[in-house]
């Protein structure tokens, strides 16, 4: 069913318009306008960043109930450092207490979690909670919740041409057996899928260093609706706007000899 006739009917349920033999199995999210929308509202940006957490929570389970199996969310990029001390750390501060009040219920729903980015940067403190929240959920099954924080796409990429230059080097691999299946066993750690569907909230319409390498053939589905505001109902927009595109990657779909011409041109 496509979007237009879901949203036509007025149908909030839109569940019923998702096509469960199509569900993107990796979701990208770059959950952004938790500050805009805290700033329209006359609230310090904190309140934008606290409303983020109650958001992905929600889109966490939404995914989980319609079959999709990993979700990966830019938190912190390498470019946020730049942002005022005290916002960031207040973030520094809110990754570790989400982590502390939430990571018993992301365990017993089964969810992996994995940090993906340099966290060398961040306090002991912090770097204890993630590295004991990813421990804690290393063996779960259902789910996997990848967050970026201190990330960004063309340092990862720099890091992989870096590990693969010293491998080469001490001759653990030749130079030509570099190939993309190779690179890409070393980014994000062991070949996870890439994201078929990307997500930007707030109406930017950029990928801001995100994933530079995985999105290569990845949807893009812009929502003007900001972080915090985003939803059940816009996420699932969001997938069936995705099950309505045609994923050709490069090539075109039904190509027969008589579409390009063939018939036409061939004695
Ligand atoms: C972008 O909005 C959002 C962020 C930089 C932070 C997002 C972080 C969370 C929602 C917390 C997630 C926590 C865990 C532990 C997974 P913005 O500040 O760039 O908004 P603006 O563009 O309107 O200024």
């Amino acid at each position: 069913m496509s979007l237009e006739k879901v949203i036509d009917k007025k149908n909030t349920d839109l569940f019923k318009g998702v096509d469960m033999q199509k569900v993107p199995e990796h979701v990208a999210i770059i959950m952004d306008g938790n500050g805009r929308w805290a700033t329209k509202k006359r609230l310090p940006r904190s309140f934008g960043h606290n409303k983020g957490v109650s958001v992905l929570k929600e889109i966490l389970k939404v995914s989980k109930k319609i079959g999709c199996k990993v979700l990966t969310v830019y938190a912190f990029s390498t470019e946020n450092w730049t942002r005022p001390t005290q916002e960031v750390d207040f973030l520094i501060n809110l990754f570790g207490e989400v982590l502390k009040t939430e990571i018993e219920e992301i365990h017993q729903e089964s969810i992996k979690i994995k940090f993906i980015g340099d966290l060398t940067p961040f306090p002991e403190t912090l770097k204890e909670i993630i590295y004991s929240s990813e421990s804690l959920t290393k063996n779960n099954n259902k789910f996997l919740l990848n967050v970026c924080v201190n990330y960004g796409g063309r340092q990862e990429i720099v890091k992989v041409a870096k590990e693969l230059a010293l491998k080469s080097s001490s001759g653990e691999i030749k130079p030509n057996e570099v190939n993309e299946e190779l690179f890409n066993s070393e980014l994000l750690k062991r070949g996870i899928k890439d994201p078929e569907l990307l997500i930007r909230t707030s109406g930017e319409k950029r990928i801001s260093n995100f994933l530079l390498w995985q999105l290569a053939y990845s949807e893009i589905y812009i929502s003007d609706v900001l972080w915090p505001d985003f939803n059940e109902f816009e996420f699932l927009k969001a997938i069936i706007d995705y099950q309505s595109r045609n994923r050709r990657f490069g090539g075109i779909e039904s190509l027969t000899n008589e579409s390009f011409g063939d018939s036409q041109y061939s004695s």
